[in-house]
């Protein structure tokens, strides 16, 4: 914690220093959309002429301000300009936009304040063997840590003949830390320094080269990828076999993120280079925060634009902002990522004094000597400082001649507290444990450099009713024991951020979810967690960590099905998604089980069996997404140049809830709707499927045809969807699902209402 705070003030100077440097210029991105030059080298000449026309000055001035050229995917720049010089770039009539570049954050809970938590891979995926070793996934983030065992390529043969990227060598990192399971490896980092100045200044521990010192990018290729490794665990915690969703598939590392955060004009550099190197699927755990800008002035919606063309699915966390209207990096040509627990619990328990046991969740393996006396933060006030605050366990806060040698009990000021504060503060007072009522955030596995644990308002209670009758309350806290098979599980993470999609509402985002909470996987030993501690494994949560998820199993169908299209790819794994938990009920919603809606878990939890035989895909290619966009209000300017060739929309416009979409969203409805989908049939022989509809609250729904016939294999079939709205949904959405079933497929797609007037 010291040190990120000591972090974020250098990083406060330091862009002092550049502003005052550059004057009023900032780092733009100048984007033309798909490019017909011939090569690399005439794109970027074509970029200085551009430039040169506003900074009105020689090439060298041009090549001056110059950040990066995109030149490979798709053509753009990115360049430190004044505004002027931005707003006259974007009236040229090949630039489709001009935008000022955003710092994204690691969708990692880790970086967080409520989240001051560190968090893993849990290995019930399904074991399947598969030709995966074909597939390659590009991840963008903060790097690798070669050496882990996870990225040990024995088994794996040659290096797929597709591949045309690189392993760029860098400061401890050759050409021999690439592998058959580490094919590539680039870094990018002219974005965050001619925005933040030189990486250096931050102080702290980096690698100028694709080496991780920061842990997430090590956790999240390992998630997707990993080896299988035996008997690893955090600290004993979480023992067990280590492995990626594919483990036989092959990873391209793109390092654009440094200290926890990743310029646009690099990510775009990294989505740039990654379709370039052939990758299958791009894995990208981070995201700019909210409000979501819109697509075409943003970079992981433009990359992932020219990735959806080139056939490459990009899948990406939707981000960690609990609130509703906060998803993130929720274009429809994106597989957007929410967050669920599985079923494995770290309990570290509270043994009181009258021998009662109090069922606390962390991370802690600390080992606490017998009992402890007990006082509550509110009782151990310092002087001056009113009891309320010190209830808070705020930094200088507790009298620490009354918590000296004791546990002492803190409560939740608000959801984005510092919950590593507040046991720091303890520490220290020379407290030496910390118990936090805390029922928002509890499962969430927290780590804390002395004996904490985490309990629920039900426990709080027994706590309090304990501590009232007794004159000397006492207590031990015991380090966490892993328990499997809890239930119920799944249940949407309380982080995870929430639709509807603020951009374009008729699509309904995030799309799936997937273990986002406590995962296992593999770490950077240089990067210590917040007490100084090296692991090989950790344990973090985050959409972060949900995202790889997807990612691998994207892989999976991609080897399965080399030639599915992004979005037949999304569309299986999305309608075979499940919304039933391990005890039959509707997933919940932490904190409060409450039941989970297309907004917290869009189709539902991941099912990586189901999703390798979906029976009924919903296709769309680009020609669907452009229609997409012209129904949504895109301008013709915005338009213009970006497949490459000026596009127009065609009048009249289709509407945007009849883009083909796996699931089903009207986001102003004013009386009678129908929608329409269209599916292609995978499957063996003729085949029937029946509709059956779940009905959205004062809707009335009927499909036709009602049942849907199929000779072979690849033929499609249009159907409509017809809704008839009985009351007004009083600006909510309602939400149903249409299933097409027959014995052998369920594909499920869910639905969501807005009902304006009748
Ligand atoms: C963009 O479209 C315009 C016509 O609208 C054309 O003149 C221009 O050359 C195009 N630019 C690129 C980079 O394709
Ligand atoms: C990086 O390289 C330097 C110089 O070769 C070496 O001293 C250092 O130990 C290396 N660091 C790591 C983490 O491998
Ligand atoms: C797993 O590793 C631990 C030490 O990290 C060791 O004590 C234990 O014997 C190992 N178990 C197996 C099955 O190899
Ligand atoms: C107590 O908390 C309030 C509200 O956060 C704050 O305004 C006040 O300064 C605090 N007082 C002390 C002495 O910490
Ligand atoms: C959960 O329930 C508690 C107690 O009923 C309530 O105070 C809290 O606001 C609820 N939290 C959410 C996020 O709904
Ligand atoms: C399937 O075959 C039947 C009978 O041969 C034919 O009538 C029908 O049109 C075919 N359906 C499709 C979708 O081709
Ligand atoms: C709306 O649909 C219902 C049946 O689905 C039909 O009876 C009704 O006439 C329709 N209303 C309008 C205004 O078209």
């Amino acid at each position: 914690m010291i040190t990120r705070n000591a972090f974020m003030l250098l990083l406060f100077f330091t862009i002092t220093l550049v502003h005052g440097a550059t004057m009023d210029r900032k780092l733009y991105i100048v984007y033309m959309g798909e490019h017909s030059h011939p090569d690399s080298e005439s794109v970027i000449k074509a970029n200085h002429e551009m430039l040169t026309t506003v900074t009105g000055r020689h090439f060298d001035a041009a090549q001056e301000v110059v950040i990066h050229h995109y030149t490979k995917s798709f053509r753009g720049f990115s360049a430190m300009l004044t505004q002027a010089q931005a707003q006259q770039l974007a009236e040229s009539h090949s630039v489709v936009s001009v935008f000022e570049s955003r710092m994204n954050k690691l969708h990692t809970t880790h970086s967080w304040d409520f989240l001051g938590v560190n968090s893993l891979y849990q290995s019930h995926q399904p074991s399947m063997v598969s030709p995966e070793a074909n597939v390659i996934v590009g991840v963008i983030d903060t790097g690798v840590w070669p050496e882990s065992k996870s990225f040990n390529d024995e088994g794996l043969g040659p290096l797929p003949t597709k591949f045309k990227g690189s392993c760029v060598h860098g400061q401890n990192f050759t050409l021999a830390n690439c592998n058959r399971k580490l094919i590539g490896a680039r870094f990018y980092f002219k974005g965050i320094e001619a925005e933040n100045g030189p990486l250096e200044e931050a102080g702290r521990t980096f690698f100028r080269s694709a080496r991780d010192s920061d842990g997430h990018g090590t956790h999240t290729a390992s998630t997707i990828a990993g080896s299988v490794v035996a008997n690893v665990s955090l600290h004993g915690m979480a023992r067990g076999t280590a492995r990626g969703g594919a483990p036989n598939a092959r990873l391209a590392i793109y390092k654009a993120c440094w200290f926890s955060l990743c310029s646009d004009a690099d990510v775009l550099s990294a989505m740039d280079d990654a379709i370039h190197d052939g990758v299958d699927v791009i894995s990208l755990s981070l995201g700019p925060s909210p409000p979501q800008p819109i697509y075409f002035e943003n970079a992981i919606s433009v990359g992932a634009f020219h990735a959806f063309r080139k056939g490459v699915l990009v899948s990406c966390s939707t981000g960690n902002s609990f609130f509703p209207g906060t998803a993130g990096n929720v274009a429809p040509w994106i597989l957007t990522v929410a967050a669920s627990s599985i079923d494995r619990e770290f309990n570290s328990n509270i043994y009181l004094g009258n021998s009662k046991i109090l069922k606390g969740l962390s991370l802690n393996t600390l080992k606490m000597d017998g009992l402890h006396g007990l006082i509550v933060g509110r009782n151990a006030a310092a002087s001056g400082v009113p009891a309320q605050n010190a209830s808070f366990c705020k930094k200088h806060t507790l009298d620490n001649t009354k918590i000296n040698g004791k546990i002492v009990v803190c409560a939740l000021e608000a959801l984005f507290d510092d919950r590593i504060q507040k046991a720091m503060e303890v520490q220290q007072g020379g407290g030496v444990g910390m118990i936090l009522i805390d029922p928002f955030a509890r499962t969430m596995g927290f780590q804390f450099p002395i004996p904490s644990t985490v309990i629920g308002q039900e426990e709080a209670r027994q706590l309090e009713a304990y501590m009232h009758t007794q004159k000397h309350p006492v207590a031990r806290i015991v380090p966490t024991i892993t328990s499997l098979h809890s239930k119920p599980a799944p249940k949407v993470a309380v982080f995870s951020s929430q639709g509807p999609n603020i951009i374009t509402p008729d699509i309904i985002k995030p799309d799936i979810t997937a273990p986002g909470l406590n995962i296992l996987a593999a770490w950077s030993p240089v990067a210590t967690d917040d007490f100084g501690r090296a692991v090989n494994y950790n344990i973090i949560s985050g959409t972060s960590m949900s995202c790889p998820h997807v990612s691998a199993v994207a892989a999976i169908l991609k080897s399965y099905y080399p030639s599915w299209s992004p979005s037949a790819i999304m569309s299986a794994i999305m309608t075979t998604a499940t919304v039933m938990d391990n005890t039959q009920r509707w997933i919940g919603r932490d904190p409060n089980a409450t039941q989970a809606t297309p907004f917290d878990f869009g189709s539902g939890h991941i099912n990586p069996i189901a999703a390798l035989s979906p029976g009924l895909v919903y296709d769309f290619d680009s020609t669907d997404v452009i229609k997409f966009l012209c129904s949504a209000g895109a301008s013709p300017a915005q338009l213009k140049n970006l497949t490459g060739q000026p596009t127009h929309c065609q009048k009249p416009h289709t509407h945007s809830y009849d883009f083909n979409y796996p699931s089903i969203g009207v986001s102003r409805m004013h009386g009678n709707v129908s929608v329409h989908r269209t599916v292609t049939y995978y499957g063996k022989g003729p085949a029937t499927f029946v509709a059956s509809v779940d009905y959205p609250a004062g809707v009335k729904v009927s499909v036709k045809p009602p049942t849907l016939k199929f000779n072979k294999t690849g033929e499609k079939t249009t159907f409509r969807v017809d809704f008839n709205p009985l009351k007004t949904s009083k600006r909510k959405f309602v939400f149903g699902a249409l299933t097409w079933k027959n014995g052998l497929y369920k594909i499920r797609s869910p639905i969501a209402l807005n009902v304006f007037s009748l």
